[in-house]
């Protein structure tokens, strides 16, 4: 029988931005499993509430936060709410991420508004939630701050090009938080995470197969378990539980020591 040693966060108090769905969510589950209590700040309040009934469920407090990352002065409202709520905020896993500008499946080509909005949320995201919190975790002299990038970071792609440059600037910005706030006891670390069926993954499927012939297009499930098949040298799905577990182990104290890192979660794969 396997057995897992479980890293515990016994008490510690984490934010998880875009929270309420995919791997925000899984995220969520998985500290509050190892003990954390769990705010879910995202842009959808409806969601977030019912992802904060799940950590519930599980025996751990949760607040919901209406956020959008995108703006500061949201995101100081949030590290705002958590610490009246819970008096201090241990861990920020900024996971919210976007694929593009509005309806951005519909395209195959970067416009102008998917450069700008994924600018926005995935490393502004990540800036915003930083600097809010910072001041907070500089004084306790102690804090983990994880970011989620993306395999699609590694290397340019040919089709999703604002996206994989997003990614490429979370993990730089990463590095960079991670020099200017090891003096204060912060660590920073980044996940790359690969193939994840999440609704984000169901958009990249339909944005994919838009150019293929009514006959040649499957359904995107299938489409996403052939990507897996053709990309990922262990040959399964990575999962958002896969992504929390990661997360706990790097919020954790045996991580104390790693910092400025971008892990990649992807089952070994080369492509995205
Ligand atoms: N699914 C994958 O295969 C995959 C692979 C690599 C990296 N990622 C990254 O993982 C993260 C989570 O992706 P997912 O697949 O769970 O996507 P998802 O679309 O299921 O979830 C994203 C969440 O972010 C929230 N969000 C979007 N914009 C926001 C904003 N401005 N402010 C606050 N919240 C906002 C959404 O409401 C949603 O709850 C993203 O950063 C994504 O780029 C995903």
């Amino acid at each position: 029988m396997r057995r897992e040693m479980a890293v515990q966060l016994t008490d510690r108090v984490a934010i998880v931005t875009g929270g309420a769905s995919g791997i925000g969510r899984g995220i969520a589950a998985v500290l509050a499993q190892r003990g954390a209590d769990v705010v879910i700040a995202d842009i959808d309040r409806g969601q977030a509430q019912e992802a904060c009934r799940a950590v519930e469920k599980l025996g751990r407090k949760a607040l919901a936060v209406e956020a959008d990352v995108t703006r500061r002065a949201s995101t100081d409202a949030m590290v705002s709410a958590a610490i009246s709520r819970f008096g201090k905020v241990d861990i920020l896993v900024n996971n919210a991420g976007v694929g593009g500008g509005k309806d951005w499946w519909t395209r195959t080509q970067s416009s102008g508004d998917d450069w700008d909005y994924t600018y926005a949320v995935n490393v502004m995201g990540i800036v915003h939630g930083v600097e809010s919190v910072q001041a907070h975790m500089k004084e306790r002299r102690s804090g983990k701050i994880i970011n989620i990038a993306s395999t699609a970071g590694r290397r340019g792609t040919t089709g999703f090009v604002h996206y994989s440059a997003s990614k490429a600037s979370a993990i730089n910005v990463s590095q960079a938080y991670a020099l200017r706030l090891a003096p204060y006891n912060i660590n920073v670390n980044c996940i790359c995470p690969g193939l994840l069926w999440t609704p984000l993954w169901e958009k990249i499927t339909e944005r994919r197969q838009s150019s293929l012939p009514p006959e040649q297009r499957v359904s995107p499930r299938e489409y996403f378990l052939q990507q897996v098949k053709a990309i990922v040298p262990l040959g399964r799905e990575q999962t958002p539980e896969d992504v929390g577990k990661l997360t706990a182990f790097l919020a954790s104290d045996i991580a104390h020591n790693i910092t400025g890192q971008s892990i990649n979660l992807n089952g070994g794969s080369y492509k995205n």
